[in-house]
């Protein structure tokens, strides 16, 4: 075995896949990308994330308490790359990258039609927002795109680099 750099530990663990997190605040949509995150309950699903507070994202999160989870697949890579390298301090991200966005039947925050995969959340405990930027989210609603199928997402291993949805396999086991 060889020391691992502690800096290099979340490439082994983040999960992916990576999405999108759009939320509206004071009348105007904006996205990041987003791979920091995991599963806490199965139903109501709940979502933990970090959103780094130096993200414009972050204050609409903290006093709008909602947000989209929009779940991208591999044809969108590249964009969202792009979208995670910039900020909507300065730009309008859905019009900057030709998102699509669709009005969300709970939340003010826009979906996005390019994503096959699509989580209406409210924010639901902000605990540990203030020591880690790690929000606890529900989902309220969740849509799924019937266009795209067989879709591959993408995973971050930091870098720059990315791991595609490999081949699936199914061993039955107590898990759902
Ligand atoms: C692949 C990738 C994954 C990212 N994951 C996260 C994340 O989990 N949390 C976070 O705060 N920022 C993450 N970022 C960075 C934000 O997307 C980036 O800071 C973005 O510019 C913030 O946009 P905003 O200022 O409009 O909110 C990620 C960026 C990329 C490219």
């Amino acid at each position: 075995m060889k020391s691992l750099p502690l800096s290099r530990v979340y490439q082994l663990l983040e999960p992916g896949p990576v999405v999108l997190l759009a939320t509206a605040s004071k009348g105007r949509a904006n996205v990041m990308t987003m791979s920091w995150h995991m599963m806490v309950d199965f139903e109501p699903p709940l979502v933990a994330c970090v959103v780094s507070d130096n993200n414009y994202s972050f204050a609409a999160l903290k006093v709008v308490k909602q947000c989209v989870i929009a779940i991208p697949a591999l044809e969108l890579a590249s964009k969202v790359v792009r979208i995670g390298n910039c900020s909507g301090r300065d730009v309008q991200k859905f019009q900057k990258f030709g998102l699509r966005a669709l009005r969300g039947s709970l939340v003010a925050a826009p979906l996005i039609a390019d994503c096959f995969a699509n989580l209406e959340c409210k924010v639901i405990d902000t605990h540990l927002v203030s020591r880690f930027n790690l929000f606890v989210l529900e989902v309220i609603k969740a849509w799924i795109d019937p266009g795209q199928r067989a879709v591959k997402t993408i995973h971050h291993h930091g870098h720059g680099r990315f791991v595609v949805d490999g081949r699936a396999i199914t061993l039955r086991s107590r898990m759902p």
